[in-house]
């Protein structure tokens, strides 16, 4: 049973009749005085017009008195304070618990989703051009709560929002067809994209405006339809994604769609006369806008005063298209915080257009590189594929020693680039820097891997000097052993923070934030090595040392499915 069950049923026998739903167990705030507390007696005393104090005593003695309904969960029971309870669980229970960790599937991380349908939207480049180290956050964040949600059994729907319309395609066909050599025609990269669209543009400033104007005959004939431009559009994005998708193979990042904003074009009138329709849009200097004054969130257009329509109308037309399709609980989007504003807008229009699916803005902080902010003109925007060949170069330098081999270097060099990232709350501002990312001391993505890479080996051992023994060589744990002998501080310890894995995972995704679980994560890790530094394990006489090597199996199961979640592979040697 639930502690908080427990709890709650001690609080039902020493005041029957009463509702206690609302009362909690949480991990103790300090361990000196326990391993968990409830703070709930101080909510009651007014209601029961005692002292807090006594509440709690009732309470404790009621939890005291009934070991049957406690199952011998506890061996301390205190009341501290105005009235907190202070609670030390047996070994026996937190073993017990640990066996039941470990049988369940997914290290029993609750299925709270079944059932219900997310859309993500992120990454979401803009076409023909390179993707570079500013699109590392929302890729690496959008994808961990990709993960976070599928793994508490959501159906996610992993959209990539492609920037993939716009005046940028007219400079571009223009460039396509007189700034390239036939070859570059033929064999187009992206990379022969972004040369031509930066010729092509320089043509349109410099040039008497015939360039321009060709540039925009272009664009028109393909916002018409026309056949060519079209053909040539669509190649544009074709290989953009084939490049994008290079990329995220790397990174272990797949999308279920890539509806860019062009999929949207046709559902823009639409939105807009049901917009007006609704008294919601009204004119202004030719343009339509939404009034948001009222909500200090300005004014948004959502029809220029030449009849085109923005960002803000293609958003709106997508979550009518979401909506209607998938039926989602939420859409989540994740895309820099210089986007707040819009977000803010185009949600509060949502809203007012009786839309009432949960849409939530995960905006994440700027990134810089090696304490220098990234700017086109400093000359410092890295492509991605270039940091990523490096990470696996450095990462390659470190695993050589050890007899490591280029996979085990993109494992752990990209497993560094996405740590150094998700170890930051998203809101913040964050500086990438190599020998952080790649220390293997500290918090680091290789750190966790090395952690992980010692339990394997230790298992390995295990299995070594016991040949007779059934120990699994891979950090499996059987359901019904369980962790019996727990007696040190430091294994208790580590025991009792395996429990909160499950918990980790739900805060991470309900607060839109990996950096919980990679906190999480990196803590268990710090908790293991005191464990494993202060109690020997293989040396114990064997009882403790089976004990011990379920916890360490159990410890290594969580770090891979935590790991896992971040996007970060787990490789058993190192
Ligand atoms: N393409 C945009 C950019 O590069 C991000 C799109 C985010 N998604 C959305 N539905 N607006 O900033």
């Amino acid at each position: 049973m639930e502690l908080s069950e427990i709890v709650r049923a001690a609080f039902e026998k020493a005041f029957p009749g009463e509702d206690f739903g609302f009362v909690r167990v949480l991990p103790a705030t300090d361990s000196r005085f326990g391993d968990y507390q409830c703070n709930d007696a101080l909510k009651l005393a007014k209601r029961f017009g005692m002292k807090p104090r006594d509440v709690a005593a009732k309470v404790a003695a009621a939890l005291d008195g009934d070991s049957d309904a406690t199952g011998g969960a506890f061996d301390k029971i205190e009341i501290a304070g105005p009235g907190f309870l202070n609670l030390t669980v047996s070994s026996a229970w937190l073993g017990a618990r640990l066996a039941e960790l470990a049988a369940q599937p997914n290290c029993g991380i609750p299925q709270k989703g079944a059932g219900k349908r997310i859309v993500i939207d992120y990454s979401s480049p803009n076409a023909a051009k390179q993707m570079h180290i500013g699109h590392i956050r929302s890729t690496v964040i959008g994808n961990a709560i990709d993960r976070l949600y599928r793994a508490l059994g959501y159906t996610v729907i992993a959209d990539n929002h492609l920037g993939d319309w716009g005046t940028q395609f007219g400079i571009l066909i223009k460039g396509y067809r007189e700034c390239l050599t036939e070859e570059e025609r033929e064999n187009l990269t992206v990379a022969n994209l972004e040369k031509c669209y930066v010729l092509s543009a320089a043509k349109a400033k410099e040039s008497d405006g015939a360039w321009k104007d060709a540039c925009r005959a272009e664009l028109v004939k393909l916002q018409q339809g026309d056949a060519d431009n079209l053909a040539l559009w669509k190649r544009f994005i074709d290989i953009s994604i084939g490049e994008f998708e290079r990329m995220y193979a790397k990174l272990g990042v797949r999308f279920d769609t890539y509806r860019g904003e062009s999929y949207y074009n046709a559902m823009m009138p639409g939105v807009v006369e049901r917009l007006v329709a609704a008294g919601l849009a009204v004119e202004s200097e030719g343009a339509l806008i939404v009034n948001l004054e009222a909500e200090k969130l300005g004014v948004a257009i959502v029809r220029k005063s030449d009849g085109g329509y923005n960002y803000t109308t293609s958003d709106l037309a997508c979550v009518e298209s979401r909506v209607g399709e998938y039926d989602p609980e939420r859409i989540i989007y994740v895309t820099d915080d210089r986007q707040q504003l819009h977000f803010r807008q185009f949600f509060s229009i949502a809203a007012k257009m009786g839309f009432t699916t949960r849409l939530v803005h995960v905006p994440f902080g700027l990134m810089s590189y090696q304490g220098k902010a990234i700017s086109t003109r400093e000359g410092n925007l890295i492509r991605l594929d270039e940091l990523l060949a490096e990470a696996k170069r450095r990462a390659l330098e470190i695993v050589r020693e050890r007899g490591g081999d280029e996979t085990l270097a993109e494992q752990i060099g990209y497993g560094a680039v996405k740590y150094a990232d998700l170890s930051h709350d998203p809101a913040t501002a964050i500086d990438f820097n190599w020998d952080k990312a790649l220390a293997l001391e500290g918090n680091s993505g290789p750190y966790l891997q090395y952690a992980y890479a010692r339990v394997c080996s230790l298992m390995e051992k295990a299995k070594d000097a016991a040949p007779e023994s059934t120990e699994p060589p891979q950090p499996t744990i059987d359901g019904d052993q369980q962790p019996s002998q727990l007696s040190t501080p430091a294994e208790r310890r580590l025991g009792l923070q395996l429990l909160e894995f499950p918990g980790a995972v739900e805060r991470a995704a309900e607060a839109y934030k990996p950096s919980v679980l990679a906190d999480y994560l990196f803590q268990t890790a710090q908790l293991y090595s005191s464990f494993y530094q202060s109690s020997p394990i293989l040396k114990s006489e064997p009882k403790v040392r089976a004990s011990r090597l379920r916890l360490c199996a159990l410890f290594g199961e969580v770090l891979k499915a935590g790991l896992h979640l971040l996007g970060i592979e787990t490789p058993n040697h190192i």
